[in-house]
């Protein structure tokens, strides 16, 4: 099967990639290299012997869209592109509601026109807000509280209105938690821009040296330390996840939203603690006040995904900080190359 990924070259595209083609897939990846660079699909290449087509483009040039559909056979796509940053989209929200929405009704758009009818979206746990239940499963209100949150929901929605119009669409929307670590390999990773907003990569970078001290924002929530406790998964086993839903989706058709989390909450020390452990590496910290918008505490019930994607997490917070501290520890400026040229 021929399978599309949008944003292929971030994060989570990157590791589902290497999923993907290690399990047969044949693979085309569009990205803009916005969020992400190019170096890391060389490393896809490169971990799994397997090369594949990368376009350049972006989803709000529907030309750029349209040149892929033409020039290959694509059966299902894995929709990853977009901006991803909740403090960023306070400051600048059109920009995220043209590029994350509209970009989505360009993309679905095109499938239509190609008779495409297959897609796994990334969505996010942000678009429960503060959850009234904990864990918090599938059912939960809808009530996202930044407008990064409000396009995952808004598209969410869009998504849901398309299948209605048409019964042909197969649709898959996976609610990530809080996705850590790298493939074992060292050579793909979390490389965000500028300051990390995320907890681990703002920690491995305190590791590297590249920061001087972790602030935690806030101490006194009702959780078991006062810090904030959050449902950390593997990057790798959040990817596992993709592939389960293509397989849904490819054989069923509907809208099903699907949590991918572990079910299990760890608190900001208890993430600084076990790093530590992991990595042998001392990570000062200091408290400071709570960050606007934060909740105290959000983990899944993964159970939906377990009985209807046959998919559970299997990777432990233990392995989640090495492989994040391999990765980090090995590329201490990311997918840029060491600017030190060897004499
Ligand atoms: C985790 C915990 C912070 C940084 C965000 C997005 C969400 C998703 C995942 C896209 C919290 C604390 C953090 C720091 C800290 N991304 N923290 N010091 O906020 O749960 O979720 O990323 O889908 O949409 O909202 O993740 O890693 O920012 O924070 O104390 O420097 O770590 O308060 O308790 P979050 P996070």
């Amino acid at each position: 099967m021929v399978v599309l990924i949008t944003g292929g070259a971030g994060y989570i595209g990157s590791h589902t990639c290497v999923e993907l083609l290690q399990a047969g897939y044949e693979i085309i990846v569009l990205d803009n290299y916005r969020n992400s660079h190019p170096e890391s699909l060389k490393r896809v290449e490169q971990i799994t012997g397997r090369g594949f087509k990368v376009y350049r483009g972006d989803l709000l040039d529907e030309k750029s869209i349209e040149k892929v559909f033409i020039e290959n056979n694509i059966e299902a796509v894995i929709h990853f592109a977009g901006l991803k940053a909740v403090g960023e989209s306070v400051q600048i929200p059109l920009m995220y509601y043209e590029c994350n929405i509209n970009g989505t009704i360009k993309l679905c758009n095109v499938m239509k026109k190609y008779n495409v009818k297959n897609l796994v979206f990334s969505s996010s746990a942000t678009v429960y807000g503060v959850p009234e239940r904990i864990p918090i499963s599938e059912d939960a209100a809808l009530e996202a509280q930044s407008p990064y949150g409000r396009t995952k929901q808004m598209i969410e929605e869009i998504l849901r209105d398309l299948y209605v119009s048409d019964q042909e669409w197969s649709i898959a929307l996976l609610r990530y938690f809080n996705p850590i670590g790298a493939h074992e390999s060292g050579l793909i990773g979390e490389a965000p821009n500028g300051i990390p907003n995320n907890l681990m990569p703002y920690i491995t970078q305190v590791a590297i040296g590249k920061l001087k001290v972790l602030n935690i924002f806030g101490n006194k929530y009702p959780t078991k330390d006062g810090t904030g406790v959050r449902d950390y998964i593997h990057v790798v086993d959040l990817a596992k996840g993709h592939l389960k839903a293509l397989e849904k989706v490819s054989s069923a058709t509907g809208v099903e939203a699907y949590n991918l989390g572990t079910g299990k909450g760890y608190s900001v020390l208890e993430i600084v603690e076990a790093f530590e452990k992991a990595a042998n590496i001392k990570i000062p910290y200091r408290i400071v006040e709570p960050r606007k918008g934060d909740i105290a505490i959000c983990y899944a019930d993964p159970s939906k995904a377990r009985r209807e994607l046959g998919w559970t997490a299997e990777k432990e917070i233990e392995e989640m900080c090495m492989d994040s501290w391999r990765w980090q520890s090995r590329n201490p400026n990311g997918y840029v190359e060491d600017s030190i040229v060897l004499q």
